[in-house]
């Protein structure tokens, strides 16, 4: 499914992000405006340090911009009280991060499962979505794997698996592939942007990889606080 240009997800207006390191101010994003459509696979690429994870962590509401403002389906986050604040970052917000942080005492299903056992949503629905994504993303055989028996690139597929079970509009993805060899992640690429087109989802990945921002609808480089079109090298 193509984007739905007129049709704006989430925003971010003026958006600067500026941390005290002693006496020194670091001003990390300056004046920063995006808008991210429905069903877009963005790509964020830029230098290490240039503020992709920043930027990632406001747009998710994980961190809160030091000005600017933040409109999910047009309302300022700012303005929305804890508690639906934080029904939005569990369940209408996804995130897979560079390392998997899957609990090593439970199985690849029961990881995937426990954001929707945390959002109360009942165990038999989630035991069947968590085995139907798993299976979506090549692990129907790998279910009642402990993280420590699956490799670096099914821990990570688990992970993307997990971000998927509350149904969420938007996934952030922070440097997804950064611990895999090339082959398992492009392999994790191509299973993403399948169950994005699939599953009509809207991705953000900040990324060093060059071929994930090819792969992309639309690449921005974050340079200087800001972004521009991407260049893919
Ligand atoms: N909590 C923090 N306190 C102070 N400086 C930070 C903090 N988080 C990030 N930075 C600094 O902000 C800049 C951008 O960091 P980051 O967003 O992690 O970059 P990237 O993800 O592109 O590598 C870096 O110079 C980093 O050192
Ligand atoms: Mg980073």
């Amino acid at each position: 499914m193509n984007p739905d240009l007129n049709n704006i997800l989430l925003e971010a207006k003026s958006l600067q992000k500026t941390f005290k390191t002693g006496e020194e101010d670091l001003v990390v994003l300056h004046d920063l405006h995006l808008q991210i459509h429905k069903n877009e696979f963005l790509a964020v690429t830029g230098e290490s340090g240039s503020g992709k994870s920043t930027l990632l962590h406001l747009l998710g509401c994980l961190d809160h911009p030091t000005s600017g403002q933040i409109l999910y389906l047009g309302r300022d986050l700012a303005q929305t009280n804890g508690e639906e604040l934080n029904r939005i970052r569990n369940c209408e917000f996804g995130f897979v991060f560079q390392f998997h942080h899957l609990l090593p005492e439970f199985n690849a299903l029961e990881n995937v499962m426990l954001p929707g056992m945390i959002a109360g949503l009942p165990a038999r629905d989630l035991r069947e979505k968590a085995r139907s994504l798993l299976t979506d993303l090549g692990l129907g055989h790998r279910l009642s794997h402990k993280p420590s028996r699956l490799s670096g690139g099914e821990q990570q597929r688990t992970a993307v698996a997990r971000s998927m079970i509350n149904s969420p509009a938007i996934l952030f993805m922070d440097e997804p592939t950064g611990n895999l060899d090339p082959a398992s992640s492009d392999e994790l690429i191509a299973l993403i942007r399948k169950q994005q087109q699939n599953r009509h989802l809207t991705i953000v990945i900040v990324t060093h990889n060059q071929s994930i921002a090819r792969n992309a609808d639309r690449h921005l480089q974050l340079q200087d606080g800001n972004l521009k079109p991407g260049v893919v090298e």
